[in-house]
């Protein structure tokens, strides 16, 4: 089996996969993103000390990592070097990262064009975080991206810019009635990246087959999640990539052989961000004490984040689609002060259980989900290190979630600091 393990978000986004990918990274010689762009919002927490990591995978905050940013990553330079420089003024070497020659480039356009479909949209928004990665991916779709190997070649980037942005500010103009953008500016901006880029690209799929076939432990970091795939999510409220395991192939260019252990991050409650269906929404005084306790506002955009029971049916799906081995669950010590805690095992169409996840929205929005309800703990979870020391009633449901779901559990984390962990099973990694 290859040594390679993927950490894959098993619902609607920040179940905790920046601070499961610490835990893991420990072990790893690489850490991967190998989907989606700036949109990530994954928060790590060493000694007491945040790090708000968007587009630089997790494993950074290690030395001696190589951190890669392959080829399925929709890349914003600004962002990027925002969060390099920010890192260095905080100590963190960032030597030693890697940025695929066949990632696409977020430009000014895709961020404007973001934010006016929104306004278009209207009631129907999605909720995007506006950072281009929807306009960003499509025009890689369209094929007429921009490919960080055209970014690093000046006559290539002026040329395939001055085309771009020509069609790009008829649709500013005509379509939004908005100002044009200017090409000097872009083209001026975009060339001060490229200088800084250039030591940092490299041919990343050769680079991470090399170092699979070498023997090295390789960590993919998935970013969003199961139900905001384009494909396996709420459609048409999900982001524009595919944030399953097997994204991995597509996105970094590694062979569905070459994946070893899959790692999903189970939330011991559930959140979304943005709108779009959540059948087990709390939107009542259980919901709010959950965001409060939980401390749930968005990393990226400070939006606060809807909050919920954990749904079951969701993380069967997340694990039928990934191939999840192990769940990580985090954010056990929010449920401590709450009397009783409801799990979602099945839903219920018309007074059928069912089996699936509805595709069509309608139908989802039909849906009641059906809880198995248990008693809660009522102590302090977060100085437990040993699964023999958790409180029983904490151990009741936690083993009722991998029944229900198939899971085994891997690890389980009771606080945001890297030292508050609880390892169920030695080595998944
Ligand atoms: P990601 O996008 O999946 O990486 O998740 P986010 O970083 O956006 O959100 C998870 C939040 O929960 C972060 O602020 C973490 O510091 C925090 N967190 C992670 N694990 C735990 C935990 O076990 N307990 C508590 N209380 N907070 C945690
Ligand atoms: P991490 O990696 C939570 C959501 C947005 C919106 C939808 C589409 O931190 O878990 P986009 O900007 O991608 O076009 O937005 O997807 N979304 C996330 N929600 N966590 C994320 O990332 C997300 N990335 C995108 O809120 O509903
Ligand atoms: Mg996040």
């Amino acid at each position: 089996m290859a040594k390679t393990a993927v950490v894959v978000g098993s619902s609607w986004g920040d179940e905790g996969k920046g601070r499961a990918i610490d835990e893991l990274a420990k072990n790893a010689d690489t850490v991967v993103r190998f989907s989606g762009g700036s949109n990530a919002g994954h928060c790590v927490v060493v000694d007491g000390e945040e790090y708000k990591l968007r587009l630089i995978p997790s494993g950074i905050l290690y030395p001696n990592k190589t951190c890669v940013i392959a080829n399925g990553v929709v890349f914003d330079p600004q962002v990027f070097f925002e969060e390099i420089d920010s890192l260095r003024a905080r100590g963190v070497e960032t030597a030693d990262i890697k940025v695929s020659n066949r990632a696409h480039v977020v430009l000014p356009y895709h961020k404007i064009i973001d934010e006016l479909n929104e306004e278009m949209r209207g009631a129907g928004k999605i909720g995007t975080t506006k950072r281009g990665i929807g306009p960003a991916y499509m025009d890689r779709d369209d094929r007429i991206g921009i490919r960080v190997c055209d970014l690093i070649d000046r006559e290539e980037f002026a040329a395939k810019l001055k085309d771009l942005l020509e069609y790009k500010n008829l649709i500013l103009t005509k379509v939004f009635n908005r100002e044009p953008l200017s090409y000097e500016e872009i083209l001026r901006e975009y060339e001060g990246y490229a200088e800084r880029l250039r030591p940092y690209v490299c041919d990343t799929i050769a680079l991470l087959n090399e170092q699979i076939d070498a023997g090295k432990k390789i960590l993919f970091e998935g970013a969003q999640a199961t139900m905001l795939d384009i494909d396996f999510g709420t459609y048409p409220y999900v982001t524009a990539s595919h944030p399953v395991s097997g994204g991995v192939c597509i996105g970094a260019g590694i062979a569905p052989q070459k994946i070893g252990t899959v790692i999903g991050v189970v939330k011991a409650y559930m959140t979304r961000v943005g709108e779009g269906p959540f059948p087990t929404e709390q939107l009542n005084e259980t919901g709010e004490k959950l965001r409060a306790v939980g401390h749930e506002f968005g990393t990226v955009t400070g939006r606060p984040r809807r909050t919920g029971w954990l749904d079951a049916c969701v993380i069967r799906y997340a694990a039928q689609l990934s191939g999840i081995d192990y769940m990580t669950v985090t954010k056990l010590d929010v449920l401590d002060s709450f009397d009783e805690i409801k799990l979602c095992v099945a839903y219920k169409l018309n007074g059928q259980i069912i089996n699936e996840i509805p595709a069509s929205l309608k139908i989802l929005a039909q849906v009641e989900p059906v809880y198995e309800t248990f008693a809660g703990w009522n102590c302090d979870t977060s100085k437990i290190r040993r699964y023999e020391d958790l409180p029983a009633n904490a151990k009741k449901y936690l083993e009722r979630l991998a029944e229900v779901t198939g899971i085994k559990l891997g690890i389980i984390s009771v606080g945001p600091n890297r030292d508050q962990t609880i390892v169920v099973e030695e080595n998944i990694f």
